[in-house]
Parts: structure tokens; C-alpha cells; sequence
């Protein structure tokens, strides 16, 4: 019996077909990959097997390997897996093509050596995932984590130490998890868990079917905690496909605009929406358009309070060798463009802005530009000022280049973080004549009169409801006497 590819090189061998033949970005390739969650590692693969193409399927051919088995570009990932990555992270496979090209193992580690490329801990061994708090509560999940083998392993920092010792503590629990252990992570204790990367949380119900959990990286959640949207709020997600944030976000406020312009991702958005239960649970309206096009006084904008703006960027990861600054150009003024509409929505309070990229032209490059250009705008809507963003987070931008900006940002990456890479900016609106604890006293009134509005409302609901009852009650009862 045939046994089938791996995923993961199913899914890089495509990516490394589109990028050779500058057919697309790789980057969107893969996100319409949406069953393919371990993006980070077809990523490095695929730039991998791109870089050394050459000398891998040159050397497999020297060693005696014949192209007969399987095409070059196949051959090239998986060439690039076991050159690159440890064993232990190889996927265990039984497939043809795999094995034959295992038996080259040597050849191919000794390319590595000399190309000076090792499998350093750039792999992940862990495996993030987060509550999907719409679905299932938290103590509800351990219980089912715990049917399902899963055993929650705390971590316990050693006393009387340095914040970076204790990191390393930290590090040092999750390497250590085992393939049916988890842990609740240090930074996002209610939302994200950490499970090891050999055990098989992300082929359970509770994450394909069900979606109570979401196999979301745990940089995700930084840009929707610095927005911290509460009840009472309508948050607004630009450029919201495939609809990770939205759904965060979607947790906690009570409203969400979600606009997408892009076609087939338009569509990936909606149906993950449903999936998630944000549609029918929270108030939600998926926009399908070009958002540079929706007036400002659009009624779905209007009672917008938050907003997330994560648009399209160079996606540059930490292996993508190959970046075209006048794209990371062109994207950063694309960002500007998005971020100052947003910023001249009315209703707005707060704004979020993030990136995949670690390009700080798009990123701290982006801030200080619509920093600039807001300090030259009219006060009557009040100004918008960078606010630190989750100031208890170590994981801070580029102060050096960009004083008084990046320390206020934060920057994750796999080296600092373990995490894939996410710039978040945090803007706040400064009314005009107030001061913050005017502006939050403000805020909380505001959200104590929807409160009432919405106890008013349930209510009368209640009310209408349980006089419908009697009055069904009632004609039931007629009825029966008649009869
Ligand atoms: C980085 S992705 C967003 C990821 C999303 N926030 C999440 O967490 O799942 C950027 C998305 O923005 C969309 N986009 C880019 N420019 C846009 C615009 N002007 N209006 C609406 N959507 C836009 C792209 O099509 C792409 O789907």
C-alpha cells in the first residue's frame, strides 16, 4: 500500500513550485493553506530548499538518488528537512519517496555542515493554542483536556531571580513538555496554552471540528490585548481575512466590523467567523471591500469605538532572504494610507496597529510617519497619541533608531519570544482639554449607560416574552375546553 506525503511537504512543495516560477507571493499561497497551521516551519523550508536548490538535488544526484522516485522540487524540501532540521522534528514517515531520500542522510547533513547551517533551535518544540472562550470556559476545557490524556503541567518560577532568568526558566519547562502535557503561558495565563510539538492536540475535535480551541500562534493575541476590547465596545478589523484577531477580539466586545477585500479570503473569513461562533453570538458584520473605499460616515462605522489594523505586509519573517525594499516600500505607504482613515473615524478611542513583518520601515517606520502627520491635524476629535503597548511585556520595538516610539511597540520573534513575528502599535485618542482619567471616567459612564440600555432592553424582552407564554397558556387552555 502507497503511504501518503507528509502534509507539511505537500503543502512547501507547492509554495516552492509558486515562488520558482514567480507565479505568487508566497505568502498568500500559504494562507489559503488553512489547514496548514505550522506556517513558521513550510516557511523556513521552503526558503531553505530555495536557497540551496542547487547543491541539494546536485548532491542527491551525485549520491546515486534518481529523479525517477520523485520531482526535483519535492526532492528539494524534503532534501532541505533532513539537511536543516533535526532528526527528532523529521516527520515520521513511511511514504516512498521520504524513505528513499532518508538514505541519503549523510550526504545531505554534511552539506549542511559545510553551507554552515544548523538545525538551531529556530524549530519550534512547542505548540501554541488559544481558548476560544465562545465556545467553552476554561475549566470546562481542562476537563476535557484531561479525557482526552492531557495533563496540565504548571510552571513555577524560581524564587529571587532576574526577569531573564525566569524566561529561561520558562523556556526550559516548555522544552521539557511533554507530548501529553500542556501549560498556560506566561504571558497570556487566561487565553493561550503551550503544548509540546510531538503530541497531537492540533488532530482533535476540540480544535478541527469543534473550534474551542484555536491553533493560533500566541503572538496573535498581543495586537487584540493592547486593544482590550470590552463590552460596550464595536470593534472595527480593517483588513481582518482569515479572521484570526476578529474571532479574539470577538470574545469580549459586543460588536465586530470585519472588512476584507479580497475575494477568496473574503470568503475564508466569513466561514471561519461561523465556525468560531462569533456569527449569531456577538453583533457582526463582514464587509466585503476595499476598506481605502468605505466612506468614514458609512452607519456600519459609526459606532466603531476600537480598531484593529493589520494590513498586508512584506510578511518578512525571519527567513526570507529575498525582500524587494521597493515592495516593503510600497506596503509601508499602502499602511500609512490605511492607518490615517482609521485615525479619522470620529467615534473612534483606540486603534491597534500590527505586522507579520520584521521590516521596521513598515513597522516603527510606519508609527512615527502617522505620528507626524496626526500632531499636524485638527484637535476638534482630539489627538491621537502613541500609548505603551501591554507595558508588563518584555518584548519591546527598536528604541535606538526610533526614540520615543519603538520602546512603546512590541516586537515578538522566535529568538526573543518563541513566537512568529508581530509588531503592535497602540494609538490612543486624547480629547481635547482632558486628561486620561477624564477620558477613562468617560469611557466607563459611557459604558454604564449602554449597560443600562442593554438591562432595559433584556427586560423588556423578558417581559414581552413571558406575556406571549401566558397568552399561548391561555388559547391552549380554550381550546382544550372546547374540545
Ligand atoms: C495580514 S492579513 C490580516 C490577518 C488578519 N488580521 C488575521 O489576524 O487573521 C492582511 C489582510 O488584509 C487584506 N487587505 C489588505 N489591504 C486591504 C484593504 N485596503 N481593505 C481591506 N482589506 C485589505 C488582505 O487581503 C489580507 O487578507
Amino acid at each position: 500500500m502507497r503511504r501518503p506525503l507528509p502534509r507539511l511537504y505537500v503543502v512547501a512543495t507547492k509554495v516552492l513550485e509558486a515562488r520558482l516560477e514567480g507565479k505568487e507571493q508566497q505568502q498568500s499561497f500559504l494562507f489559503r493553506q488553512d489547514k496548514a497551521r505550522d506556517l513558521r516551519r513550510i516557511k523556513r523550508l521552503v526558503c531553505l530548499a530555495q536557497e540551496n536548490f542547487d547543491q541539494l538535488t546536485e548532491s542527491l544526484e551525485r549520491a546515486g538518488f534518481s529523479f525517477e522516485v520523485c520531482d526535483k522540487k519535492l526532492a528539494a524540501i524534503v532534501a532541505a528537512d533532513v539537511a536543516f532540521s533535526s532528526p527528532e522534528y523529521l516527520p515520521k514517515s513511511s511514504n516512498h519517496k521520504v524513505k528513499e531520500i532518508l538514505r541519503y542522510q549523510e550526504t545531505l547533513r554534511s552539506l549542511a555542515h559545510a553551507a554552515k547551517i544548523y538545525p538551531a533551535a529556530q524549530i519550534p518544540r512547542i505548540r501554541y493554542a488559544i481558548l476560544n472562550r465562545l465556545k467553552i470556559s476554561q475549566s470546562t476545557l481542562g476537563k476535557m483536556l484531561n479525557k482526552l490524556g492531557f495533563i496540565e503541567k504548571k510552571f513555577e518560577a524560581p524564587p529571587g531571580t532576574t526577569p531573564d532568568a525566569v524566561i529561561e526558566s520558562y523556556w526550559n519547562h516548555l522544552d521539557n513538555l511533554r507530548a501529553s502535557e500542556y501549560s498556560w503561558d506566561i504571558h497570556f495565563p487566561d487565553d493561550v496554552l503551550v503544548f509540546s510539538s510531538k503530541g497531537d492536540i492540533h488532530m482533535k475535535k476540540l480544535v478541527l471540528e469543534w473550534k474551542q480551541l484555536l491553533m493560533f500562534n500566541k503572538s496573535v493575541m498581543a495586537p487584540v490585548q493592547a486593544l482590550d476590547p470590552k463590552n460596550g465596545d464595536t470593534v472595527l478589523d480593517t483588513c481582518a481575512a482569515p479572521g484570526n484577531k476578529s474571532v479574539l477580539a470577538a470574545q469580549s466586545c459586543s460588536g465586530l466590523v470585519s472588512c476584507e477585500r479580497n475575494n477568496k479570503r473574503f470568503k475564508l473569513l466569513a466561514e471561519n467567523l461561523e465556525l468560531s461562533g462569533v456569527t449569531g453570538k456577538r453583533r457582526c458584520e463582514v464587509i466585503h471591500s476595499d476598506f481605502l473605499k468605505i466612506d468614514n460616515s458609512d452607519p456600519r462605522l459609526i459606532k466603531v469605538t476600537k480598531a484593529l489594523v493589520d494590513p498586508s505586509c512584506s510578511g518578512g519573517g525571519d527567513f526570507d532572504h529575498t525582500l524587494d525594499q521597493s515592495r516593503v516600500e510600497k506596503l509601508a505607504n499602502l499602511q500609512t494610507m490605511i492607518l490615517k482613515k482609521v485615525l479619522r473615524l470620529p467615534s473612534l478611542r483606540t486603534v491597534v496597529y500590527s505586522t507579520c513583518s520584521s521590516q521596521t520601515r513598515e513597522n516603527e517606520g510606519v508609527v512615527t510617519e502617522v505620528l507626524e502627520w496626526a500632531d499636524g491635524q485638527p484637535e476638534e476629535n482630539g489627538q491621537w497619541v502613541l500609548e505603551k503597548a501591554l507595558p508588563n511585556l518584555p518584548f519591546r520595538g527598536d528604541e535606538d533608531f526610533f526614540p520615543g516610539v519603538g520602546d512603546k511597540c512590541l516586537f515578538f520573534n522566535h529568538e526573543r519570544s518563541r513566537t512568529s513575528v508581530q509588531f503592535v502599535a497602540k494609538f490612543v485618542r486624547k480629547l481635547r482639554g482632558e486628561t486620561r482619567m477624564e477620558i477613562k471616567k468617560k469611557c466607563r459612564l459611557e459604558t454604564k449607560k449602554k449597560l443600562k440600555r442593554l438591562k432595559q432592553k433584556r427586560r423588556k424582552h423578558q417581559k414581552e416574552k413571558l406575556s406571549k407564554e401566558a397568552n399561548n397558556k391561555r388559547s391552549d387552555h380554550g381550546r382544550r375546553s372546547i374540545k
